[in-house]
């Protein structure tokens, strides 16, 4: 039986979202079926198929009563809108079935794992946050009768029971599975608890995995903890995070940590830590292990300190998942890449190869709002290095969004102050590369509202949405000194 709740959601996302014209929507990045969209949810491979579920207010372009809006892909590229998931409708989650995760049992069911959240006391009151279960086939969940599986009696002393989200599980070589879910000390810092459980359904508090000392925000929202290339990586999004350097910026940010698992004590041992994106829209990661053994990873191409719900008011949707990015670590780094299913969709090949220039240049055939660009600049003359480069892209009279890179500081910035954007929020980011003696690789996927920047072959990565009218596809580089450039671009899905 259907709730009427989730019955309610899944025909208004049906008539309403089905409205929606795709060619306002991006070409392969997933967007909502219809209205707000945060994090990723419930990222998993069932039955031969990617699923991902993401945060969902299908009546309005605002955050509100959040359900698990749903879709499936076969290449992490062309998504299918399933119905809506979950609905806030019990007792227990009637505030909001927050984030979550997934992973297919071995008998063939579907278990989703998330944030159950009530408010004691009416629409003011305290807000009690529990993990709960639902099971599935693909389609329909079912929330498990004797949810919340875990609440606040599990925690540990001085842990906050309003502050307790986020559940990342997965399955470990002896079949018995584990996660790890973000809580919050009195002193407001969050802690990384990881649980324990023999069937996926049965769950016990194993340990503090790691707790935020003070350097990087106060809460940290949505864990993700795995191995990787011989060590251990958590990803979370820390909030009311403080800049330091180019590293790590005001607000809501991301943090990777990279390091070893003590797993007799249960402890994660970080080494390095860096931000996982460098560019205005990126929070609340997720990642999933593949089937051919890839760790991939898919974020919402938004940020709460960037994005201006109000003005969203009177759109039908709003907001993008991230392109799903293959990570591995070298040199106690985290390095991303742009999954190769994309290279798939690659057409009308355009290649420049060793072109000196200075001032500014345009190339015949390199414009688009939907491509795959490869270039690398180099200083022509070692001895004089060139004081600025440029990249100008959904470009015309009107509008741009630039990447310029300055050599001597080795800071590469975005700009999109003339995107179009009426609002006064953040429009800039820059981020510090490493000094490649003026040599600097980029690799920019376009589609159509937003652009991925990876950096020295994934070395960094700069995330940004675009509102541009997509008349603007101008492309035009710039030097400020002598440059050697190679540029190779791809239009994307143009056959579609
Ligand atoms: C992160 C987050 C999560 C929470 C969800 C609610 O963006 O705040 O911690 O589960 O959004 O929508």
């Amino acid at each position: 039986m259907i709730n009427q709740k989730l019955l309610f959601a899944r025909t208004y996302e049906k008539e309403a979202g089905d409205k929606i014209a795709a060619e306002s929507r991006p070409k392969f990045h997933l967007s909502p079926h219809v209205g707000w969209m945060n994090d990723p949810n419930g990222f998993s491979y069932y039955k031969g198929e990617y699923h991902l579920f993401y945060q969902s207010n299908p009546y309005d372009t605002v955050w509100n009563s959040m359900h698990w809006g749903h879709a499936s892909s076969k290449d992490l590229l062309h998504w299918t809108y399933l119905p809506c998931a979950m609905a806030p409708d019990e007792a227990y989650d009637s505030y909001g079935c927050f984030s979550g995760s997934a992973l297919e049992l071995p008998d063939g069911r579907h278990l989703l794992m998330y944030t159950g959240v009530r408010k004691e006391g009416g629409d003011h009151g305290e807000e009690l946050q529990t993990q709960c279960l639902a099971v599935g086939d693909g389609l329909n969940y079912k929330k498990y009768e004797t949810n919340p599986v875990l609440d606040a009696s599990v925690l540990p002393e001085g842990l906050s029971k309003n502050d307790f989200r986020d559940p990342k599980i997965w399955r470990e070589e002896d079949g018995s599975y584990q996660c790890v879910v973000g809580a919050r000390r009195k002193n407001g810092l969050g802690s990384i608890l990881l649980f324990g459980s023999p069937d996926g359904f049965s769950w016990h508090y194993e340990s503090t995995l790691i707790e935020n000392d003070g350097h990087h925000g106060m809460m940290w929202e949505c864990p993700d903890f795995f191995p990787l290339d011989g060590k251990h990586v958590l990803l979370c999004s820390p909030q009311d995070m403080l800049p330091e350097g180019f590293e790590y910026h005001n607000g809501n940010g991301t943090l990777c940590l990279i390091g070893t698992y003590d797993k007799d004590k249960k402890k994660f041992i970080p080494e390095n830590n860096q931000s996982i994106d460098y560019g205005i829209d990126f929070y609340a990661s997720q990642t999933i292990l593949a089937p051919d053994g890839r760790r991939i990873m898919i974020a919402w191409m938004q940020n709460w300190d960037t994005c201006d719900q109000n003005g969203t008011r009177g759109k039908k949707w709003f907001a993008q998942m991230t392109l799903p990015r293959e990570l591995s670590v070298r040199n106690g780094r985290l390095y991303q890449q742009p999954v190769r299913e994309l290279e798939l969709y690659r057409s009308n090949k355009t290649e420049y190869k060793n072109i000196a220039f200075e001032g500014e240049l345009r190339l015949d055939e390199i414009e688009g709002r939907t491509l795959d660009m490869e270039l690398t600049v180099r200083p022509e003359d070692k001895a004089e290095m060139y004081r600025k480069f440029a990249l100008r892209f959904a470009q015309d009279e009107q509008y741009r969004t630039a990447l310029s890179f300055r050599p001597y500081e080795s800071v590469l910035k975005i700009d999109r102050k003339f995107s179009g954007s009426r609002r006064a929020y953040i429009h800039q980011r820059r981020s510090l590369t490493a000094n490649k003696e003026g040599e600097l690789k980029l690799r920019v996927i376009l589609d159509r509202f937003s652009a991925e920047v990876f950096v020295n072959d994934g070395e960094q990565v700069m995330t940004a949405t675009i509102m541009t009218d997509l008349a603007a596809k101008g492309i035009s580089f710039f030097a400020d000194g002598n440059v050697v450039m190679d540029v190779t671009k791809y239009d994307l899905f143009a056959e579609e």
